[in-house]
């Protein structure tokens, strides 16, 4: 990715990774970059670094402005390895004398991934920093998405350099807000979101509530990921107010895996009793759509319906996986249901309803199960489900 200025004396100088497929378990089928912002002012500032691998083309696109060993301050919104694994690398071209500004957390979790006795400046809520004409304020995010994220405020420019919020995992022809469709970068902002924030919608909540009640204004959102927020960056910030309720639209999924298609038929009945109630809904085959991609329709869904075929007397292996990815995720205000087929135990359907009782989902069915192969009668119960869950839906 070549530098760009996107204010008077600011700077991207992140990378592109065109070819990562997997961000620790999230689908990545576009790849993904990783921003990084440079303000040359009589001070010269770096906003977070990029993954290890790609440290030298950060410092090549820093040379093009300016000699790397020229940078007076590094900032680090964010210790996760994307935006710090260069960090070694970057000190020891611009100077290990160099200071670096981060949270209090920060202070305490770079130490852990860095044994380098570095000029650690961790910064208070508000506190400000003076590169001459411009002045960056940081703003503490504990737990957006880690104990060390915040974020840095340029103030004149009314720029936010936003870490990881506001931003999608996805790489492109295009760097801003107005060179792509709404449809498309909103949805890699909203499969962001699922994924990786929503456990956290609580505290987005609070956090925006504090922003907007300060009166900042923002003319542009940079995020570390994706594409960055210029035409309009309201557009993502009240996309964020709404994602943060969770307020499901009226629609469901269908999540399941199957042994010999047995499970897949009565997830296709129920399909067909929710679609009989008028309620958009999708089946999802559990190793034919990623966790993420599934996690994606879940976040919006207001019924979440599993089925399970069992297996040695416990879920399919691809349940579980999904279900401990959905769990620490937190989804709120769903209904649920669970079905499969089973040979001579079946004890899956019990296992499902227990770990999304666990999850507080409503559950609207004790649950389907069904020895064998599905007959007549048990497809039409399983469309009656359908139509159970389509009904509740529809209130
Ligand atoms: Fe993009 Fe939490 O790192």
């Amino acid at each position: 990715m070549e530098p760009i200025q996107i204010a008077e004396g600011v700077f991207d100088v992140g990378v592109t990774d065109w070819n990562i497929r997997d961000f620790h378990g999230y689908s990545t089928d576009l790849g993904t970059t990783y921003n990084a912002f440079l303000i040359v002012d009589e001070k010269i500032a770096l906003i977070d670094t990029v993954r290890e691998e790609f440290a030298g083309e950060l410092l090549d696109n820093i040379s093009r402005i300016v000699d790397p060993k020229k940078i007076d301050y590094v900032v680090s919104n964010h210790t996760e390895m994307d935006h710090s694994g260069g960090l070694a690398r970057v000190m020891h071209r611009i100077g290990e004398d160099k200071p670096i500004y981060c949270s209090k957390m920060g202070h305490k979790n770079l130490p852990q991934h860095f044994s380098r006795a570095w000029d650690y400046h961790p910064v208070s809520q508000g506190e400000e920093l003076s590169l001459g004409s411009k002045t960056l304020t940081f703003v503490e995010t504990r737990m957006i998405h880690w104990p060390d994220s915040m974020f840095t405020y340029l103030n004149e420019n009314q720029i936010l350099f936003s870490s990881d919020g506001f931003g999608q995992h996805y790489a492109g022809p295009e760097r801003f807000d107005d060179e792509i469709d709404d449809a498309t970068v909103l949805h890699h902002a909203k499969k962001y979101f699922a994924n990786i924030l929503m456990l956290y919608s609580t505290h987005i909540q609070k956090l925006l509530e504090k922003v907007m009640g300060m009166g900042i204004e923002f003319k542009m959102i940079c995020p570390d990921h994706g594409i960055i927020w210029r035409k309009n960056p309201q557009k993502i910030i009240d996309a964020y107010v709404s994602w943060c309720r969770q307020e499901p639209q009226k629609k469901a999924v269908v999540v399941y895996d199957t042994m010999w298609h047995s499970t897949e038929k009565m997830a296709h009945a129920i399909v067909a009793g929710i679609k009989q109630e008028g309620v958009p809904v999708k089946p999802l085959h559990l190793r034919k759509w990623h966790r993420s991609e599934i996690m994606t329709e879940v976040f919006d869904a207001k019924a979440v319906i599993l089925g399970s075929p069992t297996l040695n007397n416990q879920l399919y292996p691809s349940l579980a996986d999904f279900l401990t990815y959905m769990k620490g995720l937190k989804p709120l205000n769903k209904i649920g249901a669970a079905f499969g087929s089973y040979g001579w135990s079946g004890e899956a359907v019990k296992l499902l309803n227990k770990e999304l009782e666990a999850m507080k989902f409503e559950m609207i069915d004790p649950g389907l199960r069904v020895q064998y192969v599905p007959d007549e009668d048990s497809l039409e119960a399983c469309y009656e489900l359908g139509r159970k869950v389509g009904q509740a839906i529809n209130g």
